[in-house]
């Protein structure tokens, strides 16, 4: 299996961070085996917000499930900076999930019992950072989304859109390459969702401590947030469709 190094010619800047090769996936046996992915072949670059969309089912969940090392690819495997989910031991793909990738779901999953701050420490804490310079970083984090006067609430105390800043802020404070997010602004209104969209884009301008650009990939229905993209790739039946991101992307733009 070849895993390219290099960016392809007209993807725009930055190295690799995913490459999709022939990556198949199904759930289920005999007549209830759905395949939920089909030979997706793709690369991802840094610095690209990229948006996967496409109709209910059609398989976005389980390419992001693989393409963050999730899910193990039944054929084919993706690779994440070079490096393919299958090469790894099960701790190994862990540990280097927990250092490269961040998540923001629709469902913000935050801890009800923790602050804020808490909660976005919990990535630090899990890698072994001492408590208060977790909660330090994670302040700082809060911050960064506009939230550094609530470090204190409870989720309970915070609105929709402050709990899913407070996910966007989990979900970057350890600085992954990879930002993942699926249907992030789905349960959020119009103007909180894209406030929320405006802070995943801005990560996919943030470099990590090192400098070194990050890749984000949005799963997303809402063609609200389309206009933030940089490149959207279609889904259809498990297959990616072949380049019809200029016309989605001028529409987006056209109409925002
Ligand atoms: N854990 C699972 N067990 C069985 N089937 C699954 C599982 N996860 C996904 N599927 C099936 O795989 C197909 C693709 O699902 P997936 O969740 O990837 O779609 P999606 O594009 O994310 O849809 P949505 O927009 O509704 O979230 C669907 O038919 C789904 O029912
Ligand atoms: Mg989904």
């Amino acid at each position: 299996m070849t895993f390219l190094s290099k960016p392809r010619e007209g993807q725009g800047p930055g190295e690799v961070a995913v490459t999709c090769d022939r990556v198949t996936k199904s759930f289920g046996k005999g007549s209830a085996l759905v395949t939920a992915v089909r030979g997706v072949s793709v690369e991802f670059n840094t610095g690209q917000l990229v948006m996967l969309v496409g109709p209910s089912g059609c398989g976005k969940t389980t390419l992001l499930s693989v393409i963050s090392g999730v899910l193990d690819a039944d054929e084919g495997d993706a690779a994440l900076f070079g490096v393919p989910w299958k090469s790894l031991s099960r701790d190994k793909k862990a540990r280097r999930r927990g250092e490269l990738v961040g998540f923001v779901f629709q469902q913000f999953n935050l801890l009800a019992p923790l602050t804020a701050a808490e909660n976005v420490a919990v990535p630090l804490l899990l890698r072994g950072m001492a408590f208060s310079e977790a909660v330090e970083r994670s302040v700082e984090a809060l911050k960064q989304v506009g939230l550094g006067e609530r470090a204190t609430a409870l989720p309970r105390q915070l609105s929709g859109g402050m709990q899913q800043r407070v996910a966007i802020a989990r979900a970057i404070v350890s600085k992954p390459r990879l930002l993942v997010c699926d249907e992030p602004t789905a349960n959020l209104d119009a103007k909180t969702g894209q406030s929320a969209m405006e802070l995943i884009h801005q990560a996919s301008r943030t470099t990590d401590d090192q400098g070194r650009d990050r890749c984000v990939i949005v799963v997303t229905h809402d063609n609200r947030v389309f206009h933030y993209a940089d490149r959207i790739e279609q889904m259809e039946d498990g297959r990616l469709k072949a380049a019809p991101e200029d016309f989605v992307l001028q529409e987006a733009r056209a109409h925002h």
